[in-house]
């Protein structure tokens, strides 16, 4: 998907800033890079699937930006088809800002971060809000079942583009089930 995002990413401002900068001419080849169709192929579908968490930014009518975090249990992000992927949203602090910059402006980014593994994935959508009596049927799919949460509506997105970011900076972390699945693994101490 580099192609597609260097056409929503490159902009007059960032094609001056590498001109400026002198990485203008390596950009380049982002722009004509043979693509395939499909934003998500397997690797990201399954990268997407396994994760426990991701930062949603959305825009406001005034331009500013806004990122809040979105977790769960991992797979609670779904791959509903090759462009399409979606989760249930949760009660949270009843400001709604994530919601109310959608119905602004569809356009969102997300980063998907896997911090054991030190990779990271960027997506590029478009979101719509879809509550349960517009499609009950997409709710129950999205729905997370034994989790302590009150799901106030369905938020699909139309991932425009995705692209993979280097692991560079990125310090590993790893989640208590990740601990504890590494220490199983473990030979026990030997008694002396
Ligand atoms: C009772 C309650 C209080 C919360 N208070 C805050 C808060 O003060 N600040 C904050 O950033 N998140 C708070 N949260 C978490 C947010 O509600 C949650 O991150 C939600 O997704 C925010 O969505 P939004 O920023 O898109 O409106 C709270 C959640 C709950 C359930």
């Amino acid at each position: 998907m580099a192609r597609r995002f260097a056409e929503i990413t490159f902009t007059p401002s960032v094609v001056a800033a590498q001109t400026l900068y002198g990485s203008r001419t390596s950009n380049q080849r982002f722009e004509v890079i043979e693509e395939d169709g499909d934003p998500l192929g397997e690797a990201e579908a399954r990268f997407i699937e396994a994760r426990d968490g991701f930062y949603q930014a959305t825009v406001n009518e005034e331009g500013w930006p806004y990122v809040q975090f979105r977790g769960g249990p991992a797979g609670f992000l779904k791959v509903l088809d090759a462009k399409t992927i979606g989760y249930a949203d949760f009660r949270g602090n009843i400001q709604y800002l994530s919601v109310g910059n959608m119905n602004a402006n569809d356009r969102v980014s997300l980063i998907l971060m896997d911090y054991a593994n030190r990779r990271r994935l960027k997506i590029w959508a478009r979101a719509r809000i879809v509550h349960t009596q517009q499609n009950p049927e997409l709710l129950a799919q999205l729905e997370v079942p034994d989790y302590k949460a009150r799901v106030e509506r369905a938020v699909v997105l139309t991932v425009e583009a995705a692209d993979w970011n280097c692991p560079q900076h990125i310090t590993p972390r790893f989640t208590m089930a990740e601990i504890e699945a590494i220490a199983a693994s473990q030979d026990p101490p030997e008694r002396i």
